[in-house]
């Protein structure tokens, strides 16, 4: 997780992520279901402490696509002042148009968020970081933003996800990337260790059940998670190809577990959770 990582020549311009997820905005809750397993899990902890703490004070959602956790935090009530905070215009006017107007909106990039220091009191950040050229900047700003006592709550996606996709493409259509980067899980516990010292880190396996190759292809695209590096071929996915991919998309295993027809894809989750001992500094 470093500024200059192996894969910089090939990330995604910042313009092309906030593009993809504007573009996607309408249909991205349709499809966002592992966004709400991972995010259910990680509202579920947050919404315990800050019961069990009478915690009030202020929210930032961090990268909050069309709000959908932006308002459930609301809901814990006027002790909550919430922001959501997000990269692509279009996701936060959307975002804006369905909420409480009690809800700030603020379109900016997690790797210099336009707060000052020391003022907020949680941040959640549900499947964003995997989507900044630099995750570790955006560790910082949590750590600089956060109040001492503030808590940050963030999930992400690391190597390993969607690996039956990637063998399939690898198959299809040698030479060419079609599946974002995804970070070493060692990598991003080196990081989240140094950064953010004492944060509880548990990562978890997810596999998903998809109608076919195609249904899994189709509901990135309506989330606007599809591929996006720079350089990338305009026709990747023409027709021919996509058939061809299909034809090597691993069938699953029999078993109880597996599904009858369709396939699966894996996820490979990490939830971080922090409590900022001392703001700035690293304790
Ligand atoms: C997978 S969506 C998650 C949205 C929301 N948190 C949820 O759980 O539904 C990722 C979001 O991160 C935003 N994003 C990507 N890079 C960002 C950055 N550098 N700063 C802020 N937001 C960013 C995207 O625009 C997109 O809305």
């Amino acid at each position: 997780m470093s500024a200059g990582s192996a894969m910089s020549p090939q990330l995604a311009s910042k313009a092309d992520i906030a593009r993809g997820f504007g573009n996607a905005r309408a249909t991205y809750e349709g499809a966002s279901r592992l966004q709400r397993l991972m995010g259910n899990t990680m509202l579920e902890i947050v919404q315990s402490q800050t019961r069990q703490s009478g915690f009030s004070g202020r929210v930032l959602d961090l990268g909050c696509g069309t709000g959908w956790y932006t308002r459930k935090l609301a809901e814990n009530g006027p002790a909550f002042f919430v922001m959501g905070m997000d990269l692509s215009p279009d996701m936060v006017a959307h975002a804006g148009a369905n909420a409480s107007p009690d809800i700030a909106w603020v379109t900016a990039d997690a790797e210099a968020i336009p707060l000052p220091n020391q003022s907020c009191d949680l941040i959640f950040s549900n499947l964003m970081i995997q989507w900044c050229a630099n995750p570790v900047e955006v560790l910082r700003e949590c750590r600089r933003v956060l109040k001492p006592g503030g808590r940050l709550a963030v999930s992400t996606l690391l190597e390993g996800t969607l690996r039956e996709l990637d063998q399939a493409w690898r198959l299809a259509d040698p030479g060419q990337t079609h599946i974002n980067r995804f970070e070493p899980e060692a990598v991003f516990r080196e990081a989240v260790s140094r950064e953010l010292p004492g944060a509880e880190i548990e990562t978890r396996n997810l596999r998903l059940p998809y109608a076919s190759p195609l249904a899994l292809a189709a509901e990135l695209k309506q989330l606007g998670a599809g591929y996006k590096q720079a350089g990338r071929r305009r026709t990747l996915t023409a027709p021919s190809r996509l058939r061809a991919m299909c034809q090597h998309y691993p069938k699953p295993e029999t078993g109880p577990a597996e599904p009858q027809s369709g396939v699966m894809a894996s996820y490979e989750a990490a939830w971080v959770y922090w409590t900022c001992r001392e703001s700035g500094d690293k304790t």
